[in-house]
């Protein structure tokens, strides 16, 4: 597979899954979250072109004869409202499915034009053709060579003078996610950055950080501004084809993670619906992980529908026999359904488990803490006295159906 098609693939995805979500990545996950979003960062982008405060006549005035390209555009979050300041407003992205919608949403906005690339060139906008190019949320997400492309591109559609405003990470320790990956960031080093300027035939002119900590690479990330002063010295084709078409486990895992982190901000505010869909997306997307169907589980035990609950807990027990909680909460079901036999057959695989599962803390015992340690084996300890607790339960019921078929 090319790794064009590769990016395709997974942003097309995520587009069918929700546009508005995988867009803008709000904690809050709603479409009102996604339109403040879009008016923050729309204004992010304007502000240093406006000497740096917000002026919304000066803005009306300052573009209205210049053309824009929002790079790796999505549904036109920023491309629409931006188009109300210039004079063309051109949204270019990989996926099908994120121009499609953009096209459906901003049918009215006859200055804005969304267009579906390839993935790696800008192939449709001729040489000088665009005063500023603005990318958010896109660039440190591709694989490097790809992004590399782009800075070529860019440094040949600006018209000379023109501008660059993209949002980007940079740090004291560049990190390269594997090069098959559309969604993990990038964070380079001052020296890729410089060069990747100087190829594209770019000055950086100014950079400021965007409120916003990431944790886990403790970086906020940065607006940059770079002016275009001459032509790029080289132009780069991608035609790379990927070893591996699934992403790193890393990708997958962050991807699965936002699934729930979705499906759970649907159910707080009682979509539930749209919760069940986000999560029977999870689970074709990774149909081995229990989470998903725990989640699952737990919004149709709250609606007391047992026989959904089953059919749930019967595909995860299926695709994830070593899921402790799944035998337990199938176990507790069956219970409930009455069928104390089956919850017995499930108790037995759960003990098992269980066993298996302390033997092999013990092993790792060297490697843990002792608050690590405690942790893990409080949690088995709890999970086995929940089996006890459905085991004599079950114990009975099926002791007393036995007396009943006797008599
Ligand atoms: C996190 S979203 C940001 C969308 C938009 N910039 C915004 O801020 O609303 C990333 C977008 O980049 C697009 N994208 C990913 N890889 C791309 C590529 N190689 N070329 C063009 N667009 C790409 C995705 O389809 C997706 O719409």
């Amino acid at each position: 597979m090319k790794i064009q098609d590769k990016m395709k693939q997974d942003w097309d995805r995520r587009a069918q899954v929700d546009p508005y979500y995988w867009v803008a990545a709000t904690q809050e996950a709603d479409l009102q979250s996604y339109e403040s979003s879009a008016q923050t960062d729309c204004e992010g982008f304007l502000k240093y072109f406006l000497g740096g405060n917000w002026d919304e006549s000066l803005a009306k005035d300052k573009f209205k004869d210049q053309a824009l390209l929002d790079l790796g555009c999505g549904i036109g979050r920023m491309t629409a409202p931006l188009a109300n300041y210039f004079q063309r407003s051109v949204g270019v992205d990989v996926s099908e499915q994120m121009i499609l919608k953009a096209k459906e949403l901003h049918q009215s906005i006859t200055n804005a034009e969304f267009i579906c690339n390839s993935g790696t060139d800008l192939s449709m906008l001729a040489d000088g053709s665009i005063d500023i190019a603005c990318s958010y949320s896109v660039l440190a997400h591709l694989p490097a060579d790809v992004t590399e492309a782009y800075f070529l591109e860019i440094g040949r559609i600006l018209k000379t003078a023109g501008f660059f405003r993209y949002q980007f990470w940079v740090g004291p320790q560049e990190k390269h996610p594997q090069d098959q990956d559309s969604l993990s960031i990038h964070v380079y080093s001052e020296a890729q950055l410089k060069n990747l300027h100087e190829q594209a035939g770019l000055e950086i002119i100014h950079r400021e950080e965007i409120d916003y900590f990431d944790p886990i690479l403790e970086l906020k990330p940065l607006w940059i501004t770079a002016k275009k002063i001459q032509n790029p010295q080289a132009t780069k084709v991608v035609n790379r084809e990927i070893d591996q078409v699934r992403s790193s486990d890393d990708e997958v895992m962050l991807e699965y993670d936002l699934l729930l982190y979705l499906a759970m901000k649907h159910q707080e505010r009682d979509e539930i619906v749209e919760a069940e869909r986000v999560l029977s997306e999870a689970i074709q997307f990774e149909p081995n992980r229990p989470e998903a169907y725990l989640h699952w589980t737990s919004i149709r035990l709250s609606m007391d529908d047992l026989i959904g609950t089953v059919k749930i807990l019967e595909e995860l027990s299926s695709r994830c026999p070593k899921s402790i909680d799944g035998w337990l909460y199938l176990a507790q079901v069956y219970q409930a359904q009455s069928l104390p036999f089956k919850a017995l057959n499930c108790l037995r695989t759960c003990d098992e488990l269980l066993k298996k599962e302390y033997k092999a803390l013990l092993v790792s015992q060297k490697d843990l803490s002792i608050e690590a340690f405690q942790e893990k084996e409080s949690r088995i300890l709890n999970m086995d006295a929940h089996r006890k607790t459905l085991l004599k339960e079950a114990q009975n019921d099926s002791l007393k159906i036995r007396k009943q078929n006797k008599r």
